[in-house]
Order: structure tokens, then sequence, then C-alpha cells
């Protein structure tokens, strides 16, 4: 089978076979309903010893191969100079490109740090959707986000190969309105997570790359699943159909000047990340405040043991590209056993996990009594399956006006580890969500009765609330309390309403 032209029509037989399984139980339906409720109806909340499969998240939650297991056991557990920290930097410099590399916890590490270098009172950073972790540093580090996606990405049904393209119009405008100075840096990550995983084309790279190098702005990465953008171009972008997943990937790294990576995505492993550049002051002072906030340059908040495991999975990531061509095989079968079922997804497929269009699928609920966290919550007393709300609850409230901010997408995330379920599993998750489906007319809304300062998905709590006596029977006609009046799929781009 040659991976590279793979169209993802049936599922890839598993590129590998298992040598060590950890036990799964499922909880009786009572004891599942007890559970969410007692998790207040967010599944963060939930205790994963009562949840069947778990698809909240691939960030972590990756089977590390044996070639990772062994490679820990020569974690240089050395406080400063660590040999662990030289391997690591070869992996990062081998394959990504860039010249220096610090190691941290994990994404939101380099995030951080890089937000604190960067980012001014008063800076904007353009990118292409926010995500959750990296507009809070952005925020806290006195700047504020602009949304410069194309406008396709708001657009469920759109399907379109790169939706995750910056459009350069906008970003135009922009840098005319508050000045180049301004612009702290762009920002693109490749896949876009927010927009259901969908893929920046290499074209638009190389655009935004010029822009940027022309005007003396920053154009930085958000890495953490840029080996599965490298697989969409592969598949999907004239002339690199026949190039290896790794080339692409290091041709798309070689287009900007840094990178924040969280490496429990790609890379396999369990825990870290890094921040990489090529400008030798910036360098200074990331590695700096690296000691202030995460530990020594030399392991970034790690052991010895996981820079080796992060090494060993940034390597293994871009080995054989039927890795990742099976992984994402994985998500297409899953994404077609729900389309085919009548489920709205989001279109096309993205990498990472299969997005359910929480709005389209209860349509009766208003994005006010969110209908994404009331789906994932049903999702999980129905089947055991954990997903996420990716909607108005992760979207949070604006900086300055403390509003909420109404997000166009108001979804539930089904997300896939790497190398951890089978094809019966993702069966079983269909089969649990269709059941969701059938009984869609029962549900009702949430409501938040906790909602935290920061990042609250994470630690909300949530509460029902009860359906209005329906309208018929106190005797009135009228439709059905939130219905949305505008149509929302085929109908092209949505107004923009971003956040
Ligand atoms: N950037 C992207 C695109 C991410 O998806 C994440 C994390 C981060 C940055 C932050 O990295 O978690 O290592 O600090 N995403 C996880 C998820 C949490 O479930 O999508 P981190």
């Amino acid at each position: 089978m040659n991976p590279a032209r793979h169209q993802g029509r049936e599922l890839l037989p598993e590129p590998y076979r298992i040598k060590m399984v950890e036990p799964l139980r499922i909880i009786p339906p009572e004891a599942r309903k007890k559970a969410v409720r007692e998790a207040g109806y967010n599944t963060f909340l939930l205790r994963s010893r009562d949840i069947y499969i778990d698809l909240l998240t691939d960030s972590g939650t990756n089977a590390m191969s044996d070639a990772q297991w062994s490679a820990m056991m020569m974690g240089d557990e050395a406080y400063a100079g660590s040999q662990s920290y030289f391997r690591l930097v070869e992996a990062v410099q081998s394959i990504y490109g860039y010249r220096y590399v610090i190691p941290t916890h994990q994404g939101r590490g380099a995030e951080h740090i890089l937000s604190r270098c960067l980012i001014r009172p008063g800076s904007i950073v353009p990118g292409n959707m926010y995500f959750t972790t990296t507009r809070l540093h952005q925020e806290l580090a006195g700047g504020g986000f602009a949304d410069v996606i194309v406008d396709e990405a708001y657009d469920p049904q759109c399907d379109d190969s790169f939706k995750g393209n910056i459009d350069l119009r906008k970003l135009e405008n922009l840098t005319k309105k508050v000045s180049a100075p301004k612009i702290a840096y762009v920002a693109v990550g490749a896949p876009v997570n927010m927009a259901g995983g969908q893929p920046v084309s290499m074209e638009n790279m190389r655009q935004v790359s010029a822009f940027c190098r022309k005007r003396g702005i920053p154009l930085v990465l958000d890495a953490a699943r840029a080996v599965e953008n490298a697989y969409f171009i592969q598949q999907r972008e004239p002339g690199y159909g026949l190039k290896p997943v790794r080339d692409i990937l290091r041709e798309m790294c070689s287009l900007t000047d840094i990178c924040t990576m969280s490496a429990k995505k790609d890379a396999f492993a369990n825990i870290g990340g890094f921040l990489a550049m090529n400008d030798a002051s910036l360098y200074e002072e990331a590695k700096n405040l690296c000691v202030v906030y995460e530990g020594l340059h030399t392991y970034g908040g790690l052991a010895g043991r996981d820079l080796e495991a992060l090494a060993q999975g940034i390597r293994e990531s871009v080995e054989r590209d039927d890795w990742i061509a099976h992984r994402i095989s994985q998500v297409q079968y899953l994404w077609r056993g729900l389309k085919d079922a009548g489920i709205p997804v989001v279109h096309p497929c993205g990498g990472h996990a299969v997005f359910v269009d929480a709005q389209a699928f209860l349509p009766h609920i208003p994005q006010k009594l969110l209908p994404a966290q009331t789906l994932a919550a049903a999702i999980y007393a129905d089947s055991g399956v954990r997903s996420m709300e990716r909607g108005i609850v992760s979207a949070g409230r604006d900086a300055a006006t403390k509003q909420d901010h109404a997000p166009e997408l108001e979804l539930v995330r089904l997300t896939l580890p790497r190398r951890v379920y089978t094809q019966t599993h993702l069966d079983y998750v269909s089969r649990g969500v269709r059941r969701t489906f059938q009984r869609r007319d029962s549900l009702c809304g949430l409501k938040f009765v906790y909602e935290p300062k920061y990042l609250r998905f994470f630690q909300a709590r949530f509460a029902p609330v009860p359906k209005a006596p329906s309208a018929r029977r106190r005797g009135r006609p009228g439709p059905r309390a939130g219905r949305r009046a505008r149509p929302r799929s085929g109908a092209g781009p949505r107004p923009s309403r971003r956040t």
C-alpha cells in the first residue's frame, strides 16, 4: 500500500501490534448518570475509572512505542547539562529544523515564555482562530488576539481542503489598521484545533511567511499536530503527493521563525513540549525566563526520561508515513460512521478528532443553554464514551467586556488518542452517538453553577435547565423554544461573529 495516495475510504490495518494491555470496564447506565451528575455535567470532572472509551483528548493519552519505553531507561537525570537534553535538541533540529530549543513541561509552558518575550501591553497577535491556552497567555501578557482565519472555517458543511488558512486580506487590513510594530507576531496553528482539525496549505504558509518577512513580523508555528497538517498537504495539495511527510513538515517549519510545541500530540509523549526558534537574542531571553517558570533550560520541567521519550517520539512521528496514514484513517472511519447515520459532523474530516455540530444536533437548545456541553454529558451517560465541549463554554469571556464570546462553531469533539483504540471500539462509539441522536429531543440545556476565572471549561460545573412546559400543553401554538431561525448548512460562510 502506498499511504501517500490513501484516500481514506477504508480503515487501514494497524502498522503495529499490541504487547501490553490496560483493562477497560463499563459501569452500568444508572452509575453513569450519577457520575456525570456528580461531575457537574463537565466531562473534565469525571473520574477516568468511570469511563469506557476516553475520547476527551489526544493530548498525552497516546500509546508509547517499545522504542520510547526503552529510551526512557537511558534518561540522564542530571540537573544540568543532561545527555537526554542534547538528544532532544538533536531530534528537534533534525526533524523541525529550528536552531535553538528550550524544553518545557508542555505546550502552554512554551506559550507562556513566548508571550512574555514578545508581547507588550496593547500588542495584537493575529492568528488562524484562537486556541484556549494560547489566547489566555497572550492576554495575560497584555496583548489581544485577532482572528484572521478564512470565513470557510466557520461553515461546518463547507468541504474545502484547507479551511485552516489565514485570510491574507484580513491580515493586511489589520496590519494597516494597527500598524506593523503593534503586531507582536503572527501565529499559525497547523492544523487548527478549534476549527475541527482543519489544515493550512503550504501555499498559504508561503504567502503568510512572505507577508511577515517583508514587514519584519515574526511568524510563529503552533506545531502540536503539524505532522498531521503535513500529511494533509501530501494528500490534498498539488505537487506534494510523492513527498514524504518528514520533508513537508521541514518545509512548513522553514517558512516560520519560532515554534511552540505541545509534544503530547504528534510526538506520542505523555508529557512535554518545547519552544524553538532561530533568533539568538530571543533564545537568550526565553532561556532566562525558562529558569523562572519551568526549570533549568536543559530540562524545562521534565525528567531526563521524559526528554528521551520525547526525542524518540519526535523521530518516530515522521519515520514512516504509514503510521500517520493509519492514524488519520481511524479518524476518517469514525467520521464516516457518524456521517452515514445522519449525524451532523464538521466537514471535511479533520486530523485528530471528529467534531459533531452540536447546534445542528440539538437545534431546540439555544447557544446560551450550552448545547455542546449538554451533548458531551449525554453521550457519556448513554455509552460511557467521554468527549469534550468545544463551543461557548470553551470560548470563555472577552478579556475587556467580560461578555461571553459566542463562537460560530458549537461543537463536541471526539478525539482519538494515537495507537490506543481499535476498530471495534470505534464502532461502539458510533453506535453510542447514534443512540444519543435518536433521543435528542429529550435533552434539555445546561447552565453554569460555578465558573472559574481562567479556562473555565476545565473546571466549571453545570446544572440542567428543565424544559419549559410546551406551548401546546399550555394551549398555545408556537415554535419550539430556541429553534434556530437561520439555515445552518450548505448556505456558504456564516456572517462574521468571531471570537
Ligand atoms: N496548541 C494546540 C493546538 C493545542 O491543541 C494544545 C493543547 C496546546 C497548544 C497546549 O498544549 O496542552 O501541552 O499545554 N491541546 C489539548 C487538547 C489540551 O485537548 O486539544 P498543552
